[in-house]
């Protein structure tokens, strides 16, 4: 099996801390940036823009992992000047037009991804299987960090790996996002995720050391 990847979720930082984390986040090589956009639609909060996004570019080499929380995110593709190498996920609950907009994703250069919330079943995925690079099963209701998981997300990772390895998809990453703490993480990694969000839950905890945090974080993901 690969190795875990770590997605910090930048949302958790406070306005002051951001550098302190990035740079702990270059030390230690996490490999994307998990960047929180909410339209106070689709979900009952708002958080970071197009304009945030722009400065995370400028002042960070760690590719971003941009999480979509926006209704009809094909009207709105064009807003982010998405770059090559960044993971792009729209909800699959927040489109009626969820294969055109993976496809406007596709054209920019970014990895399309589809993120699902825990009602959501893994066959809203059945035929964008060819238009993903990856698929983001919410462990959480989206919205706010510090939440506590919903349990039975933990089958659908399960369930997700089974799915996409019967299929032969066994290039398309399982993210997970929500409440990832340490003894979740080592719980979703049996079930089989790849990417795993780290937010509040986790290195996100200025009680902890940064870097013995996110060393803790790795092994457990990759044992
Ligand atoms: C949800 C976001 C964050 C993330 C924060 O879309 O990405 O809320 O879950 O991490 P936790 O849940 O650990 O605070
Ligand atoms: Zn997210």
């Amino acid at each position: 099996k690969a190795k875990g990847k770590i997605s910090s979720s930048i949302m958790c930082a406070e306005i002051l801390d951001i550098r302190y984390y990035l740079d702990g986040f270059e030390r230690n090589n996490i490999e994307y940036l998990h960047v929180d956009v909410m339209d106070g639609e689709f979900v009952p909060n708002y958080m970071l823009g197009t304009d945030y996004i722009k400065s995370l570019r400028k002042v960070s080499k760690i590719p971003l992992d941009i999480h979509l929380m926006i209704k009809k995110p094909e009207d709105k593709i064009d807003w982010f000047d998405f770059q090559k190498g960044e993971c792009v996920a729209i909800h699959a609950e927040s489109t009626m037009h969820l294969q055109r907009a993976l496809q406007k994703i596709k054209q920019t250069g970014a990895k399309p991804m589809v993120a699902i919330n825990p009602a959501t079943p893994i066959m809203a995925l059945d035929y964008v299987l060819n238009d993903i690079a990856g698929v983001v099963v919410m462990t959480v209701n989206p919205g706010f960090a510090g939440q506590v998981l919903i349990p039975q997300t933990l089958q659908k990772i399960t369930d997700l790996r089974k799915y996409l390895d019967r299929k032969g998809y066994y290039d398309i990453d399982i993210e997970v996002d929500g409440n990832v703490s340490f003894e979740n993480a080592e719980k979703m990694a049996k079930a089989g995720a790849d990417i795993y969000v780290a937010g509040t839950s986790s290195i996100f905890n200025k009680k902890l050391d940064l870097d013995e945090a996110i060393q803790r974080f790795r092994k457990i993901i990759n044992s």
